[in-house]
């Protein structure tokens, strides 16, 4: 595996390597790996002839009061593992090559930001954030050309946010989303769950317990989202050291929040949550297609998709 520090190393190498008619796997991280990220890896490395990661903690989507100086880092490791995962090419640039020339009040000039999908739920309470991963992962695929990138579904609201910019823009960037890769108790891999106390971490998998009873209330029937909102934080206040930040049900065509729960929208629905426990903010979702009033076998089956 090469690293590679500077935009215009990186895009000479994956020109060359676009020229010989190979095709570009892009997974770009903000580092700390975990077996989520490598997950996505591997897919690149099923499907793509060079595979490139980036790793760089983007200070433009942490607001003021965030955690990017506390951000966990651990680049050797890191290395490691993306090397194991099959990864030819990582993109390692610091703060300064990839934002050379601040302005006044910011790092860049130019921001990107997607109307609509980054509204609500994580744009909500965190107003900043969707220009600030917008904007970097807009540079990165201009950095790193036309490729298939990977993205966890953990991050579903972020997913939509990039699939809607890429649209948009007409970038040539093909968008894969990857199913979210659990701890054994259900807990949703994260480079956060390294802030948590082992209290904290015993607790944590109540998010996932919560989103499962919000889907077992669709299976069973439930048409009205207040209802299943209700079902999932019911289960979180159970927890003490859980506080519910946000659940929400929305359609997974376009991150809208149905006035009723249409059995009949094949996509489904997804329902996500963001919960803190202490200072550590903990996201995740599952998605679920609700059973068809008068389904024959075929169409019956509804799902529950990580
Ligand atoms: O999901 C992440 O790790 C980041 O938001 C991303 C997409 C790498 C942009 O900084």
């Amino acid at each position: 595996m090469r690293r590679i520090a500077t935009v215009a190393e990186l895009r000479a190498v994956l020109d060359a390597e676009r020229a010989a008619g190979h095709r570009v796997g892009f997974v770009p991280t903000m580092g700390y790996l975990h077996e989520g990220h490598v997950s996505l890896m591997r897919a690149a490395r099923a499907e793509a002839d060079v595979v490139v990661t980036s790793i760089f903690v983007n200070p433009l989507q942490f607001a003021a009061h965030e955690d990017l100086d506390d951000y966990p880092r651990d680049l050797e490791r890191d290395a490691s593992l993306a090397e194991g995962a099959g990864v030819d090419l990582l993109f390692v640039p610091s703060v300064a090559e990839m934002y050379p020339d601040p302005v006044p009040g910011g790092l860049l000039a130019t921001t990107v930001s997607v109307a609509g999908v980054s509204e609500h739920m994580e744009g909500a309470s965190r107003p900043t954030h969707f220009a600030g991963v917008a904007t970097v992962v807009a540079k990165l695929f201009s950095i790193v050309g036309p490729c298939r990138a990977y993205f966890g579904e953990k991050d579903f609201q972020q997913l939509a946010v990039v699939r809607r910019m890429v649209a948009d823009l007409s970038m040539p960037v093909e968008v894969v989303g990857c199913e979210t890769v659990r701890e054994d108790d259900g807990l949703a891999m994260s480079s956060r769950n390294a802030y948590l106390s082992p209290e904290q971490r015993a607790a944590a998998p109540v998010v996932h317990r919560a989103l499962r009873a919000g889907a077992a209330a669709v299976l069973a029937g439930e048409r009205e989202p207040g209802a299943v909102r209700a079902a999932i934080a019911g289960v979180v206040a159970q927890e003490p050291l859980a506080e519910l930040d946000y659940a929400e049900v929305v359609r997974v065509s376009d991150l809208t929040v149905p006035s009723a729960i249409d059995p009949t929208d094949a996509l489904g629905l997804r329902l996500l949550a963001a919960v803190r426990f202490g200072s550590t903010r903990l996201i995740d979702n599952l998605g679920v297609t609700a059973p068809a009033p008068c389904a024959t076998e075929s169409t019956a089956a509804p799902t529950v998709r990580s």
